[in-house]
């Protein structure tokens, strides 16, 4: 019942792509025609140069991860290959749930065979034997397609015992649900939703490099971070690094939604500015003009219709005041109801909550009542109140929910002027 993933890709089969190079062009369920597509030569070649030189290439390359806090692939995959202690995992973060962001789905259903060689490669430079990928329970057809892949993987010895016939390198990977919680997208939550537990977040550090699923060192990567990897080992460090910025290297997957022409899944380099992405997807709909874009998700910030030259890179995100998060861009035009957007990220917030540590589970609640007065009233004092139950939320909660849960709103508050004009006060 789900609508084919080219739907979601409008650049599907244009000339240029490489992270969706294969999505719409190759057929997902068939492992030859990956082959075909030049599908398992980054993985021999991995396996030719040893777990050292692949952590290299990946280090040199300056792939950084995907799922939004964009720290080094490299040096997180270094740090869990030197721990002494064993057995290391690998842990994939397939638990897409973040508002706005629909793009690992794409990679999921579209090109499923690079996810399994990406988590081989992964599992080989870290020394893990085992790989868990957690998948969002509401993505169903991306189950029965990255199942099919591992099955087909297996059986053709791309997994399993001695991985494609050479002696001693054993790995395999074993798929997790989600249930709808949005809070097992935290990595250590994701440890204990498959160790049995409740699925709430742990205090780091320790980070899961030292301790992590099982209390064993564990690298976990986003799907879109993974999906790098075959390209990083198929053309090299360098070459992969010549595109994008120098501190913002390749391409990056952004999840365009609301008031755009085009909706869906976009490939662009590192350094390719907002308005360039919005006008590849046909720029804002018919007879509107444009307010804002939230940037980064219900964790980022707003960027003004007066700023789309700013390049989408980590630095310049981070120097607007926002993040380029897991990719969300969000259209909002002249007739977009910013106060109802703004209480809706404040009752997810407020719903997502897992209610462990204080300074979230009341200050999300506090934080939702206090905008709905301020949307009513206009009241300066609802404000004062914002401002100091999020900046106790940032600096106490114990994880990025409660740390970020009041972003969306400060930057409406500062960069849009949210309520000190006319909205809400009517
Ligand atoms: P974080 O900054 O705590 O960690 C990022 C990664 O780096 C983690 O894997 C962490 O273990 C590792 N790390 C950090 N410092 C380290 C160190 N010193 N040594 C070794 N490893 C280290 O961020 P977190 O909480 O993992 O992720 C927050 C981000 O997740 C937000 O930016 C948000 O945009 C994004 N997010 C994405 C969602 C999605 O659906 N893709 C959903 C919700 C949030
Ligand atoms: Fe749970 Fe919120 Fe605390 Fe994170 S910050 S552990 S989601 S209560």
């Amino acid at each position: 019942s789900e609508p084919p993933v080219v739907e979601s890709v409008p650049q599907a089969g244009r000339p240029g792509l490489r992270l969706l190079r294969r999505v719409g062009t190759v057929d997902p369920t068939s492992l030859a025609a990956y082959r075909a597509s030049g599908g398992y030569t980054a993985l021999r070649r991995a396996i030719s140069i040893g777990p050292g030189a692949v952590i290299r290439e990946v280090t040199d390359s300056g792939l950084t991860g995907r799922g939004g806090a964009a720290f080094p692939t490299g040096r997180k995959w270094d740090a869990t290959a030197r721990q002494p202690e064993t057995p290391h995992y690998l842990v994939c973060n397939a638990d897409e749930s973040e508002p706005g962001t629909f793009k690992d789905r794409v990679l999921l259903e579209g090109d499923p065979f690079a996810v399994v060689e990406a988590m081989t490669i992964a599992g080989l430079a870290v020394g893990a034997r085992r790989g868990y990928l957690y998948l969002r329970g509401e993505y169903p057809r991306a189950l029965h397609r990255i199942r099919h892949a591992i099955a087909e993987a297996r059986h053709r010895g791309y997994l399993g015992r001695d991985v494609m016939g050479h002696p001693g390198f054993h790995f395999d990977i074993e798929i997790r649900r989600g249930a709808g919680a949005y809070i097992c997208g935290e990595e250590t939550a994701i440890f204990n939703s498959i160790e049995g537990y409740r699925g709430e977040p742990r205090s780091k550090p320790p980070f899961p490099v030292e301790k992590g699923l099982f209390g064993k060192p564990t690298t976990v990567n986003n799907i879109e971070t993974l999906a790098n990897i075959p390209l990083i080992l198929e053309e090299g460090a360098a070459a992969y690094a010549r595109l994008g910025t120098e501190r913002s290297t390749g391409s990056k997957l952004f999840c365009l939604s609301g008031s755009v022409r085009r909706p869906g899944v976009y490939e662009v380099p590192f350094g390719t500015t907002l308005g360039e992405l919005l006008d590849l997807a046909g720029g804002v709909a018919e007879g509107r003009t444009l307010r804002a874009v939230l940037l980064g998700g219900a964790a980022g910030g707003f960027v003004r219709a007066d700023e789309l030259d700013l390049p989408l890179t980590l630095e310049d995100a981070r120097a607007a005041g926002t993040t380029l998060g897991s990719g969300v861009v969000l259209a909002l035009d002249d007739q977009a109801d910013l106060a109802g957007i703004l209480l809706r990220i404040a009752a997810f917030f407020r719903d997502e909550s897992c209610g462990q540590c204080v300074p979230c589970r009341i200050g999300t609640v506090r934080q939702e009542e206090a905008l709905q007065r301020l949307v009513r009233r206009g009241d300066p004092a609802d404000t004062a109140l914002l401002r100091e139950v999020g900046q106790v939320m940032r600096d106490s909660s114990i994880c990025g929910l409660g740390q970020t849960a009041w972003n969306a709103i400060e930057s409406a508050l500062d960069r849009l002027g949210l309520l000190t004009s006319t909205e809400g006060t009517a």
